[in-house]
């Protein structure tokens, strides 16, 4: 299986009682984590038993404490270097459980380059193989390259797993992945043609319904797998094993973010070694439940997870 990362960031987590813009404060903790949503997917492969190859491209600035930092963690990564620093995300967490995203700016890769990162990914495709894409492209990377990425992937015979913003998201479709796993704002701005209406993710009562709905039209663009996720509510599938829903369990979450990756890992993971689709989405969710009651983007343990996994059993 290959990760590969096109749009990396070190999340510098900020933790602290209440945050109050325009004033200084000081964090009751702050923790770093080399990241990037396909990073966070990897960690969620990893808590699987899965070993993936993890293609990261990098701003050379910077670059040494992040790949020196995963590969402590044991991940197998190939670093593709270029000019420019590594971006960086902050993160602030406060007790009320709000959390506060604000990401830095990729640095900006010059169309060689970018087709050379290609280029070398495509050739390590195994036939059947997955392959995960998560997160946004740096600059320099627009429509017409997402969508060649995607056609040389599926033309290599890889089964891609792309998980990226509504922007993306429509172009990325057209061009033939074979999975897709957005939130459900995500799903439901995707097929109202509005990519740029994404409003926070509706727990409502109804929103498993909608979830399996847009799931549902989605795969009707040509998809063959898709999952929508629908946060603490749970997810819904359509795929070539039918429809579904699988409610969301109570867990004490400490990062919610960087859950719909570890869940991407998970299922991927389960699909690689040929389960069937409703059984692999059970195994995303204890995923994702596992690393949202840590910090670390998408990490999770395997007896956690399989703790979790018990649980879902059981609902
Ligand atoms: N608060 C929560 N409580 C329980 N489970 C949750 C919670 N948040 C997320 N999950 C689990 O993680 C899965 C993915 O979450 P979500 O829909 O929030 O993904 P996402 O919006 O893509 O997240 P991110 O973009 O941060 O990776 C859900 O389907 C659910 O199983
Ligand atoms: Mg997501």
């Amino acid at each position: 299986m290959l990760v590969v990362c096109p749009n990396p960031t070190i999340d510098r987590q900020v933790i602290l009682a209440d945050l109050a813009p325009g004033t200084v404060l000081r964090a009751r903790e702050n923790k770093a984590y080399p990241a990037g949503k396909s990073v966070s997917a990897a960690r969620g492969c990893r808590a699987n038993g899965a070993s993936p190859q993890v293609h990261v491209l990098l701003p050379e600035g910077g670059s040494s404490w992040y790949l020196d930092t995963l590969r402590a963690e044991g991940m197998n990564v190939t670093d593709h270097l270029y000019p420019g620093e590594v971006r960086e995300t902050i993160l602030v967490y406060e007790d009320s459980g709000r959390v506060t995203v604000i990401n830095g700016t990729g640095a900006e890769i010059a169309a060689d380059r970018w087709y050379e990162f290609v280029r070398m990914v495509v050739a390590q495709v195994t036939p059947g193989g997955w392959v995960i894409c998560s997160g946004s492209f740096p600059p320099g990377v627009g429509e017409s390259e997402l969508a060649d990425f995607v056609g040389r992937v599926a033309r290599a015979g890889g089964k891609l797993a792309l998980d990226t913003g509504p922007n993306w998201l429509a172009t990325g479709i057209a061009a033939g992945p074979a999975l897709i796993s957005p939130n459900l704002a995500e799903a439901e701005a995707v097929l109202a043609g509005d990519p740029g209406a994404v409003e926070p993710t509706d727990v409502g009562a109804d929103a498993l319904e909608r979830a399996e709905a847009a799931a549902v039209a989605l795969r009707a663009r040509g998809v063959e797998h898709v999952t929508v996720t629908a946060g603490a509510a749970g997810v819904a599938w359509a795929s070539p094993d039918g429809t579904g829903r699988l409610p969301g369990i109570e867990v004490e979450v400490k990062n919610p973010i960087g859950a719909g990756d570890a869940f991407l890992g998970g299922l991927v993971a389960w699909l690689e070694v040929g389960w069937d689709f409703p059984a692999a989405v059970r195994w995303g969710m204890a995923t994702a439940c596992s690393a949202i009651s840590q910090w670390s983007p998408g990490a999770a343990s395997a007896e956690d997870a399989a703790r979790y996994h018990a649980r879902l059993h059981q609902s």
